[in-house]
């Protein structure tokens, strides 16, 4: 008996072996579908997340820049040997006061598009970049020309 339903099992793969492979396309493509949808929904779903976090961090965690720290590190980073003392230009141009706003600001000093080095945030965090930025809003306005005695004379 058992030696007939082995033969029997054996003789039959070859004449069912469409029926078998056939069912498992179906079961792959529903595995297929299954998969691709999970996927979908792995990849849309933090995206998503990661688009409104980054929206957010911009919003609120943009570093309070200290001008004190920020004069000092002006300094050891060699900032004011393009830009000079009081940041009005020399090499490199007048960056204070009134800097561009610290979201591009940053971004310029991490990927400089002329010639100036980039500073990376190995070298300088953005904390410290935070800090050069809130000096540069702090330095006095030159007065207006009209406010100037000498030249109203
Ligand atoms: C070796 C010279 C050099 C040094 C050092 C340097 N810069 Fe510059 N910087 C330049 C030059 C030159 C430019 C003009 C654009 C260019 O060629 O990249 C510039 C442009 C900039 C700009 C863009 C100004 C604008 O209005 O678009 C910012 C911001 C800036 N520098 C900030 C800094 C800060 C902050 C530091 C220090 C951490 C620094 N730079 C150090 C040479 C320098």
């Amino acid at each position: 008996m058992k030696k007939n339903s082995e033969c029997h099992l054996s003789t039959n793969m070859a004449a069912s072996q469409a029926r078998p492979r056939r069912s498992l396309n179906l079961a792959s493509l529903v595995l297929l579908a299954f998969f691709a949808t999970v996927a979908m929904l792995a990849f849309s779903r933090p995206s998503v997340e990661a688009q409104t976090k980054a929206q957010t961090s911009k919003a609120t965690s943009a570093p309070v820049g200290n001008a004190q720290k920020g004069k000092k590190l002006f300094a050891s980073y060699g900032c004011y040997e393009c830009h000079g003392h009081a940041a009005h230009g020399g090499v490199g141009p007048q960056i204070g006061p009134d800097p561009i706003p610290f979201s591009a600001f940053l971004a310029y000093v991490r990927h400089p598009s002329g010639n100036m080095p980039p500073y990376t945030a190995k070298v300088a965090s953005d904390q410290d970049i935070a800090d050069i930025h809130a000096f540069l809003a702090s330095l006095p306005r030159s007065p207006k020309a009209k406010d100037i005695p000498l030249l109203n004379q």
